[in-house]
């Protein structure tokens, strides 16, 4: 069942009704024919493949093995969905068709408060300035909704336009640590957003719906 938005409703599951809105975009769980949308956007291309801007070099699968692992990849996250560790999915959508994902991970949050952000857009919609708008929308998300005290992300040295995203939103480098890149050790560039930083930049045309059904699936309260 579809609501008004393209959303899908389904009983016991209301995360599809979480619904975070910008004036340029809004960030929703996908339905699965969304996920197929997604999964052949990627294999149209997100980086130059001299490039891998990923930890994990899950782009440098070959279609259409690579529609397969993302699908995979997304279902095994919504089905091992817990309180204490939990993946959102957050599809971009622009003009009600998805462009990419602006996901966020939590380990133990209602102890810690804390969550990490991962992002990609389809080449075509690079550039624009969404990046950074999704980002926006993904922190309001956990600060304002969720009551998180710091969120986290990182980026490999050389990837101006992911710092660049972070830099304008107010993050600080956390701290530099080296990590496997494809199958050689790289530079990667931890940042951090804590609340009062976030406070500052506050947004007020980022709203959040269907949020009080979904609170036990992030904090574990009524869960
Ligand atoms: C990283 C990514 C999500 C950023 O989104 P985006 O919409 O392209 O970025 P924006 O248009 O919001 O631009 C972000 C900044 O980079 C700058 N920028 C844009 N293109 C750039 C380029 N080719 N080189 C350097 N900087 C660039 C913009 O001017 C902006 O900087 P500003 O805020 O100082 O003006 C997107 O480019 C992407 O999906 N890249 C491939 C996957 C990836 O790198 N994911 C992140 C892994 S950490």
């Amino acid at each position: 069942m579809e609501d008004d938005n393209g959303a899908m409703t389904l009983a016991h599951w209301p995360l599809f009704d979480l619904v975070i809105r910008t004036p340029r975009l809004e960030l929703r769980e996908p339905t699965d024919p969304e996920l197929a949308e997604l999964a052949d956007l990627a294999a149209t291309g997100i980086h130059d493949p001299d490039e891998m801007p990923f930890s994990i070099p899950w782009t440098d699968v070959a279609a259409p093995a690579l529609q397969r692992t993302s699908l995979q990849h997304w279902w095994g996250k919504r089905a091992a969905w817990h309180p204490d560790n939990w993946n959102f999915t957050g599809a971009v959508f622009v003009e009600g068709r998805p462009v990419g994902v602006q996901g966020a991970t939590a380990q133990d949050f209602a102890t810690l408060r804390a969550v990490k952000t991962g992002s990609w857009l389809g080449r075509a919609f690079q550039g624009q300035g969404l990046g950074a708008e999704m980002r926006a929308a993904i922190v309001h998300f956990v600060f304002a909704g969720l009551g998180a005290q710091v969120a986290y992300s990182g980026a490999w040295h050389d990837n101006e336009r992911s710092m660049r995203v972070s830099r304008s939103l107010g993050y600080e480098e956390n701290g530099i640590t080296i990590e496997l890149r494809r199958d050689r050790p790289d530079r990667m560039v931890n940042l951090r957003l804590d609340r009062a930083q976030w406070e500052a930049r506050r947004r007020d045309d980022i709203t959040i719906s269907g949020l009080e059904a979904c609170l036990p699936f992030f904090t574990g309260a009524g869960w």
